[in-house]
């Protein structure tokens, strides 16, 4: 399946929001995830859906040792350099977090893993595919080490819907996604699955994740607290 962030142009104009929005709130993200993931010196972690690299370059700064993925290569690209500019190394990888294994091959095993604000996850095709995505990750994660994911709160959205709305089947939880009728060029689509918690938790039990933890966040604002029905993202923890 095509993603949208293949697209250069997409990609471009999507950093500029993410820059504007979410770049201010690295720092605290990244103090926060270090904790949650109980991460020790100089360990290793995998950023899924890395983009720009704000997580990726903020992790390498603190000494870790970090592997990028992502399906944009113009993004990589800005990874590089930013991590360049920055002084620090990152490995970046360019392709789909459906494809773990073929993209980083039998016997690497992390101390970590992240994957921030909507990476992949629930784009891939249907649950079947995310929950293989989940298994991926499991998979390449060292016994009893962290994996952070967040997502939509389908919560919301289910909330949000009043008759008429045709971009969301609640009967399928699937979100439908095209470019504006301004974009110029050939429209871009997304299918996105919105994943209620208790889903949630069911597929990192289904993945073999254990001590499943949902909490609330919002950008720059990862504090563990609480997820509240309205939130528009949840932060999921499991540990291998
Ligand atoms: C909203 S951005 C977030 C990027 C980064 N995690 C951050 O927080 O700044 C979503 C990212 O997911 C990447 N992405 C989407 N689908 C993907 C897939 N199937 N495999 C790898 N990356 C994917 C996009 O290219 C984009 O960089």
């Amino acid at each position: 399946m095509s993603s949208p962030w293949e697209d250069k142009r997409f990609a471009e104009e999507s950093l500029k929001h993410i820059d504007a929005r979410f770049l201010p709130g690295t720092f605290q993200e990244v103090s926060f995830l270090e904790r949650a993931l109980g991460l020790e010196p100089k360990e290793s972690i995998l950023d899924l859906g890395c983009g720009a690299g704000r997580h990726a370059i903020e992790f390498a700064r603190r000494g870790y040792k970090v592997v990028g993925i992502d399906i944009s290569p113009w993004l990589l690209d800005v990874a590089r350099e930013r991590a360049d500019k920055a002084g620090v190394q990152i490995t970046c990888v360019q392709g789909s977090v459906a494809n773990l294994e073929e993209l980083l091959g039998e016997g690497i095993a992390f101390d970590g893993a992240i994957s921030i604000c909507e990476s992949g996850f629930g784009v891939l095709g249907g649950w079947k595919e995310d929950l293989a995505f989940l298994k991926g990750v499991r998979a390449v994660l060292k016994p009893k080490r962290r994996f952070v994911l967040t997502t939509f709160n389908g919560l919301r959205r289910y909330r949000q819907w009043r008759e008429g709305d045709k971009r969301f089947s609640f009967v399928d939880g699937i979100q439908k996604w095209t470019t504006p009728p301004d974009w110029d060029g050939v429209p871009l689509r997304e299918e996105e699955r919105m994943y209620i918690p208790s889903e949630m938790r069911m597929l990192f039990e289904m993945a073999g994740f254990k001590d499943v933890r949902i909490y609330g966040c919002a950008p720059g604002r990862f504090e563990g607290q609480p997820l509240g029905i309205d939130d528009i993202e949840m932060m999921v923890v499991g540990t291998a």
